[in-house]
């Protein structure tokens, strides 16, 4: 099998468990008021459903086509159409595709949730170039690819946002709680794309390491069954 439908199988796995976990649910509570929703990195389609579900129009992004037909295939055995989700098969770090697709869609808010995964090494280092342009030096890059990874992504939602002159939400899994006091580096964001306000929260969750992306959490590589996380909502607008 090849590793970009291993990543969307094993990403399923963890996605399927935190839709009945009613995780999904809890971040969709952030969205109310904001009809259209550009998601960035839709995985397997979870979290798309539960936007649906929750009366949102979705615009879908995810750069692995194995993710993009099975997000499509379970949108479609839940009985919804092209009037609910529009999906999109591209890389929002390529300024060609954020430029001339993601401009013909309009939102009302960006949404990056569990976005950062890569599933390679050879993967990762495509991307040097744009994290070098995002501003990180190459030893910060090796030695740390996944949080690396996961600047750039967030910081090209940011830029997205930025154009369309949206909000945008931002959901990471981390080891710690976030606050006005913890946070400098979405308050830097705020800062770089003068957004006037960040709200925060905190939910304590469970995620199964072994499926998806592995989960590190400071530093360290946790390869248990099932681990405590802690899902930080960052509402930026
Ligand atoms: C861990 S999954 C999260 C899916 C969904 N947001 C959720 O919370 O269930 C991350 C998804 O982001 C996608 N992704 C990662 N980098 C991307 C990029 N540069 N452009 C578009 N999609 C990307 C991956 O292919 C993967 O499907």
């Amino acid at each position: 099998m090849n590793e970009i439908k291993q990543y969307a199988e094993q990403w399923n796995t963890s996605a399927q468990f935190f839709y009945e976990k009613k995780y999904y649910q809890w971040m969709c509570e952030k969205l109310t008021g904001f009809k259209t929703v550009m998601e960035i990195g839709c995985g397997t389609g979870y979290s798309t459903l539960a936007l649906i579900h929750s009366g949102h129009k979705v615009v879908a992004i995810d750069k692995n086509l194995e993710c993009i037909m099975a997000a499509k295939k379970l949108i479609a055995d839940n009985g919804y159409t092209k009037e609910n989700v529009i999906f999109l098969e591209g890389d929002v770090a390529d300024a060609q595709f954020r430029e001339q697709t993601l401009s013909k869609y309009a939102c009302d808010i960006v949404i990056c949730w569990n976005v950062g995964s890569y599933w390679n090494k050879q993967m990762i280092q495509s991307y040097v170039p744009y994290m070098l342009e995002y501003g990180l030096n190459i030893d910060q890059i090796k030695e740390n690819p996944e949080s690396s990874y996961s600047e750039l992504i967030i910081w090209d939602a940011c830029r997205i946002s930025n154009v369309k002159g949206v909000p945008i939400h931002i959901i990471d899994r981390s080891g710690e709680i976030i606050n006005e006091d913890t946070d400098p580096y979405f308050h830097a964001l705020k800062d770089e794309f003068h957004f006037s306000k960040i709200v925060y929260d905190n939910h304590r969750a469970k995620s199964i390491s072994s499926g998806g992306r592995v989960l590190i959490t400071s530093g360290k590589v946790n390869h248990e069954g099932l681990v405590d996380i802690i899902f930080i909502s960052v509402l930026m607008k």
